[in-house]
């Protein structure tokens, strides 16, 4: 296997994703060799910590997953720490002294990954000034990854992506989406390319619908503040639904470059029909927010932490979205997703057409989170005295030995970062599209009378206008 050389300077180490997410997924691709003894990280904050301290940090975080305590400190002892206010300019040259010394010392030949873990007001400060310290390498690659919200809204994911553009270019730009690390979103395209039943009948003529749901059963907790601000349809639905909805819907690319994929992807986002009045917005949007469950044992919406007590903000989205062009003409995709409600899950189902009356139409089921099979649901005839028909299922999920070889989503990311694979990382333009199609709803959202909110129960399905959506394609929707 083929150990990589690099160097990570991670922006933000002393946050909730480097000790939640980070430095496990880091470590876990050390324990699985592929970066070792030719591997560093630097880790920046504000906070003045040591190196000491940092790595009594990393050791935390993995602990759950050492079986070598010897090998887990070797691992901690590649870890480095540097106080470091991004807006101060002088620190990205104290920084660098600091690279090149590990660079040496680990040798990594150069190659360099500036992971930006901290709020997105600050990419472009940090951006600028790596340029300008001559932090990024001229003999490795310099490759940056950078985490989400990637803007607020078109408008300002412009800018941001103008100013990253001035010190990257898009091929060394890798935008996470962690549902896309996910294992069987990830696999979506093999499971419809390479198998010939499904690429034959994944058209408009054999396909009912779609259904995308990504359902929460947690609140806001103390992200109110934050939330009040971006609501599901900029939380949820800008990145995660709309990316699961183009691999869903997007052609065979031509081979398995990152740029086919990509290109596939854009199209399809690129041609996400535009709702363009109030009225085809109420007829095909619904939106919601929750209030206190039928229970009273969970708070409603507009009582959380750092919520304005009049708050018009949605928990809960849910839409019938079409592609205009001609191979998806009339297959709506439906995609919902939303806090406080009854279940936490998602999942992608694919409606296809009967083939007669009164038969109903198989369907694929793809579960996603949190447990992981491939369902699908044929007629088989009852066995017995009678020929009427009945549903069975086929199904497959991987078992307790395939999970645990299964990559987390950011280690799976990371190593894509690491090998240079663009593949399963947001284009601009694919990012572009998704605020265009947000940014339209909103926009319209505004012009609307303005919602009767709380309008479903915490801990329930969600709003009641959600069903008759659905209820509207002749389905119920599926968990
Ligand atoms: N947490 C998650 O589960 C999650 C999930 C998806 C995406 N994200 C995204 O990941 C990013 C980080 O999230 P987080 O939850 O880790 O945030 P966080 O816990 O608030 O951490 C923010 C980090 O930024 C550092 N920081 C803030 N101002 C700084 C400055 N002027 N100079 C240098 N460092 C500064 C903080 O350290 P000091 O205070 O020590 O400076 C801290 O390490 C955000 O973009 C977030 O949207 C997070």
């Amino acid at each position: 296997m083929e150990k990589h050389r690099l160097l990570i300077t991670l922006f933000g180490a002393t946050g909730d994703l480097a000790a939640r997410k980070l430095y496990l997924a880091i470590y876990r691709l050390y324990k699985n060799n592929y970066i070792s003894e030719h591997f560093a990280l630097i880790g920046t904050a504000r906070r003045p910590w040591t190196d000491d301290y940092l790595r009594e940090v990393v050791l935390n975080s993995i602990k759950d997953e050492i079986d070598d305590q010897a090998h887990a400190e070797e691992f901690a002892s590649h870890f480095y720490y540097q106080s470091h206010d991004v807006n101060d300019v002088d620190e990205y040259h104290n920084l660098q002294e600091l690279a090149l010394e590990l660079e040496e010392m680990y040798q990594t030949k150069g190659n360099r990954i500036f992971y930006i873990s901290l709020s997105p007001s600050l990419f472009p400060i940090i951006t600028q000034h790596i340029k300008g310290s001559g932090l990024a390498t001229e003999q490795g690659y310099n490759r940056l990854i950078i985490e989400k919200p990637f803007g607020n809204d078109l408008n300002s994911a412009n800018e941001l992506q103008e100013q990253l553009q001035v010190s990257f270019e898009e091929n060394e730009i890798y935008r996470i989406d962690h549902y896309l690390g996910k294992g069987f979103v990830k696999s979506l395209l093999n499971l419809r390319f390479s198998n010939i039943m499904l690429k034959s009948i994944w058209n408009k003529e054999n396909i009912d619908h779609v259904q995308i749901t990504l359902a929460e059963e947690v609140g806001v907790e103390d992200r109110g503040d934050y939330y009040e601000n971006s609501g599901v349809s900029k939380d949820m639905i800008q990145n995660h639904a709309l990316q699961m909805l183009s691999l869903v819907a997007m052609n065979e690319p031509k081979d398995d470059e990152p740029e086919s994929i990509r290109q596939e992807k854009i199209h399809i986002l690129k041609n996400l029909h535009q709702y363009d009045s109030v009225a085809e917005l109420q007829e095909n949007v619904v939106r919601g927010q929750y209030g206190a469950s039928e229970s009273n044992e969970y708070k409603a919406y507009r009582d959380e932490d750092k919520v304005d007590a009049e708050s018009t903000t949605e928990t809960y989205f849910a839409a019938k979205v079409l592609i205009d062009l001609p191979e998806w003409e009339g297959t709506p995709f439906f995609i919902r997703s939303g806090k406080r409600l009854n279940g936490k899950y998602t999942t992608i189902h694919v409606q296809f057409k009967a083939t007669k009356e009164g038969v109903p139409g198989n369907r694929l089921m793809i579960e996603i989170n949190p447990d992981l099979a491939y369902r699908l649901y044929l007629n088989q005839e009852t066995i017995g005295y009678t020929n009427e028909l009945k549903q069975i299922e086929l199904s497959y999920s991987p078992d307790e030995k395939e999970i645990n070889a299964m990559p987390a989503d950011y280690e799976r990311l990371i190593l894509a970062c690491i090998q240079g694979n663009l593949n399963n990382f947001n284009h601009w333009l694919e990012v572009a599209h998704d605020w265009k199609f947000v940014d339209n709803i909103q926009r319209l959202w505004k012009e609307a009378p303005k919602p009767d909110f709380p309008n479903y129960p915490a801990m329930s399905s969600g709003p009641k206008a959600a069903d008759d959506l659905i209820n509207k394609q002749g389905f119920d929707w599926f968990d």
